[in-house]
């Protein structure tokens, strides 16, 4: 059975992902870095040339690819990969949903600065991420088996919680 990590982007999933994997001993799988090293682009570069519906399919083939592998993972997805309703099929069909969510102050502090996010760009930063929650919020909720706070906690602490659940 794989879990997979959903959310915002900045609310931990690649590193409370990859210490889960490690956890459990099995591999750890990064959507955005399979996208990145299967089209030798980067993600900003992806959407600049191609444009976010070309990301989007590509994140639709790598959950499509992913469901084609036996072996038990932990997989970390882009925070706007559930928002498409096939997605969200295919995540039910790839394992247990986990659903990291951090406060608004907490996302800010991790993603000032970030210039490798292309949702990000243009406006200020916290209307962004208002706005982009409001519209994915409910759709991180009805996507996710398990939801996890991950606000003023270290990531042993997040791993243990998400092995609890899952058990
Ligand atoms: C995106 C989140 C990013 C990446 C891309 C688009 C989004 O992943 O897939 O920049 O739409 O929220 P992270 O959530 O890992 O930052």
């Amino acid at each position: 059975m794989n879990v997979i990590l959903i959310g915002f982007m900045g609310c931990g999933k690649s590193s409370v992902g990859r210490a889960l994997a490690k956890a459990l001993d099995v591999p750890f799988v990064d959507t955005d870095e399979r996208i990145e090293s299967g089209t030798g682009r980067i993600i900003s570069d992806i959407f600049r040339e191609d444009g976010e519906s070309f990301f989007r399919d590509l994140e639709t083939a790598a959950l499509k690819e992913l469901l084609r592998e036996k072996e038990p993972m932990v997989i970390a997805v882009g925070g706007g990969l559930p928002v498409r309703r096939e997605n969200r099929e295919l995540l039910k069909k790839l394992g247990t949903t986990v659903y990291l969510t951090a406060e608004t102050e907490t996302l800010i502090g991790r993603l000032r600065g970030d210039s490798a996010r292309p949702m990000l760009a243009g406006g200020e930063l916290r209307q962004r991420i208002l706005t982009l929650m409001a519209a994915r919020g409910g759709i991180y909720e009805e996507t996710a088996d398990i939801k996890l706070s991950t606000d003023g906690k270290k990531i042993k602490k997040i791993v243990e919680e998400i092995q609890n659940e899952i058990r």
